[in-house]
């Protein structure tokens, strides 16, 4: 369950998240939409507890976050820019995780399995194309089975099974009843999998639906996107 009330962020004199509210409940798969610089990936930074706000709270299976220290058995985080040693392999750095979050390596090894890196362990994470560095992170979200689980962009660099894996995934976790918000730009999987969108510009939230209520007197889901946020033009 993720709780936020009337959250603000000003980051280098800017207003980057103004008064946004809105929950994700257990078993919903809820997708931040918006332009590039609308906010998600801040959003997703200040429900994790990296970046403090300036006003409001955000709340994750009732807990404030920002207080402890994100415990990977509470929520599993992959925001993409990972802080991992390059010169460790895939193996000893989910085991470091799994340490330090009190978690059996053999969970670790499993994941590593579970997301295609098996054969890869012993490679230098340095040396991981994108898409197998997302694997990575994907790996390190699901670590402590967390009932909550936050994802920037986690399709990008993904190959087609890749892709078709993540999907079935993501579908697997909502099933399970966890709860998950995964900020994406790629409408084709947020038609697929989403059941609800938030849509940010510029720091607020203008739509906040389930995807086929928004959808509703558009042709597809980008249509009703683009009409939502105005356009295609690049004003920010
Ligand atoms: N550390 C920072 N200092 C100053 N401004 C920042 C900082 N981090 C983000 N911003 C600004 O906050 C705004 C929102 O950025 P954010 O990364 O949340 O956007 P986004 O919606 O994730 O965009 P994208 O689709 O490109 O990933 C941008 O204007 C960005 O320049
Ligand atoms: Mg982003």
């Amino acid at each position: 369950m993720i709780e936020i009330d009337r959250l603000t962020v000003r980051l280098g004199g800017q207003t980057v998240l103004d008064e946004v509210s809105a929950t994700v409940r257990p078993g919903e798969l809820v997708y931040l939409l918006g332009r590039n610089g609308a906010g998600k990936s801040t959003l997703l930074r200040t429900v994790s507890g990296i970046t403090r706000p300036d006003g409001g709270t955000a709340r994750v299976n009732g807990r404030y976050l920002a207080r402890q220290c994100r415990p990977l058995t509470e929520v599993g985080i992959h925001l993409g820019a990972d802080a991992h040693h390059p010169g460790h392999t895939a193996r000893r750095h989910l085991h470091g995780l799994a340490d330090a979050g009190g978690v059996d390596r053999r969970r670790a090894d499993e994941l590593l399995d579970k997301v295609g890196l098996a054969e890869s362990a012993t490679r230098r994470v340095s040396d991981f194309s994108l898409g197998m560095t997302q694997r990575l992170g994907l790996a390190a979200a699901l670590l402590g089975d967390a009932p909550t689980i936050l994802l920037d962009e986690p399709v990008n660099g993904l190959d087609i099974d890749g892709i078709r894996w993540l999907r079935n995934l993501l579908r697997e976790l909502t099933a399970e009843g966890r709860c998950l918000l995964t900020a994406s730009h790629l409408m084709d999987e947020v038609a697929r999998t989403g059941d609800r969108v938030i849509v940010l510009d510029r720091g607020r939230i203008i739509a906040d639906a389930g995807v086929d209520d928004f959808v509703v007197g558009h042709a597809s889901l980008e249509d009703a996107y683009v009409a939502a946020v105005g356009g295609t033009t690049h004003g920010h």
